[in-house]
């Protein structure tokens, strides 16, 4: 009979044929996912595994000191973080094309992982990399049967040809409220399993247009804010997630004070839904909505325009690339 145990027991008996006693590196995105295929492999070959955390420069603001906090807090993991921001922004300097930017991510989130094992060769060969990959992120990568490819996720089809490491991919049968379960059946606390999801190429794919250090820095201000007022208004269990996106390229005419502005607008996106596959647009109180908006205008500048994305998936996807 199916239960969350037995979905463990499993896993894990498979984690530990698979790796034998070889070794494992494991790329901690902050998110649920990442954290319980951890916790999972944590479980079938104790410290044979290292996190690795990648701050690739995408990251929402207080993103990094989470990871380091709660999840080593909760498992004593063994943890390193490596500074790739620049590595990243090279790398997307110029791009626009969704696709594209996924794919570079993608790539350029492997090229870290295997600086990492380099830089823990004294440790020993680690041949394995441990990801979070999902059922649904299968689907929408066109890896299920029959299945377009409606996005590459970045940890399915954003992978290099070139590939050194064999992969460990303890979730890929399961939907996301199943993993929240069996994160929970790990012990992991509530702060970790029930996160709202945030993807892989985090920011990256959330400005609409060229990915640049000033541009992320205004959207990592803006979703700040709206981040802050969803949770103070108690609605963070009653949304899915709410992408904050940034309409780069895009100008309108404001007026601010007493003078002219002509800036971007941001978007915000908020979504119900129970596994990501399908969604509907959330109705936020209007006074939530309202104060998002004032704060978002009057603290970041260069944004003179907060809307409110009404569609549902599909059509719409939840992110916007
Ligand atoms: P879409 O935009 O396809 O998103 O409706 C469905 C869910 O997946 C998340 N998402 C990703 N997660 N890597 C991830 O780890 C990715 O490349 C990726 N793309 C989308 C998205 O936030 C939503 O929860």
């Amino acid at each position: 009979q199916w239960t969350t145990s037995s979905i463990v027991d499993e896993q894990v008996e498979r984690i530990r044929e698979q790796i034998g006693d070889g070794k494992a590196i494991c790329g901690l995105s902050g998110g649920v996912d990442s954290a319980v295929a951890a916790a999972m492999v944590q479980r079938a070959i104790g410290d044979r595994l290292t996190c690795v955390f990648v701050d690739h420069g995408l990251l929402r603001a207080g993103e990094r000191t989470q990871v380091e906090r709660d999840f080593v807090a909760a498992t004593g993991v063994k943890l390193v973080t490596v500074d790739e921001r620049e590595r990243f922004l090279e790398a997307l300097k110029g791009v626009t094309d969704p696709e594209q930017k996924r794919k570079i991510i993608g790539r350029e989130f492997i090229r870290a992982f295997e600086q990492a094992a380099r830089d823990l060769q004294a440790d020993g060969d680690y041949d394995f990399l441990v990801q979070g990959t999902l059922y649904p992120d299968v689907v929408e990568s066109g890896g299920g049967t029959g299945a377009a490819n409606i996005k590459s996720h970045h940890n399915v089809g954003g992978l290099p040809d070139d590939l050194q490491f064999k992969l460990v991919e303890p979730l890929r049968a399961l939907f996301k409220d199943e993993v929240r379960r069996v994160g929970t059946e790990l012990g992991l606390p509530e702060v970790i399993v029930q996160r709202q999801p945030f993807p892989g190429p985090g920011l990256g794919i959330r400005i609409i247009g060229e990915v640049t250090g000033p541009r992320l820095e205004i959207l990592r201000q803006a979703d700040a804010i709206a981040r802050e007022e969803l949770t103070s208004a108690g609605l963070d269990r009653t949304i899915w997630q709410c992408p904050v996106v940034l309409l780069a390229d895009v100008r309108s005419v404001g007026v601010q004070g007493d003078g002219r502005t002509y800036g971007h607008p941001i978007v915000l996106r908020p979504v119900s839904s129970e596994d990501a596959m399908t969604a509907d647009w959330t109705r936020l109180p209007y006074e939530v909505l309202e104060r998002i908006s004032t704060r978002i205008t009057n603290e970041v500048a260069d944004v003179n325009r907060v809307v409110l994305d009404v569609t549902s998936k599909p059509p719409g996807t939840i992110e916007w690339e």
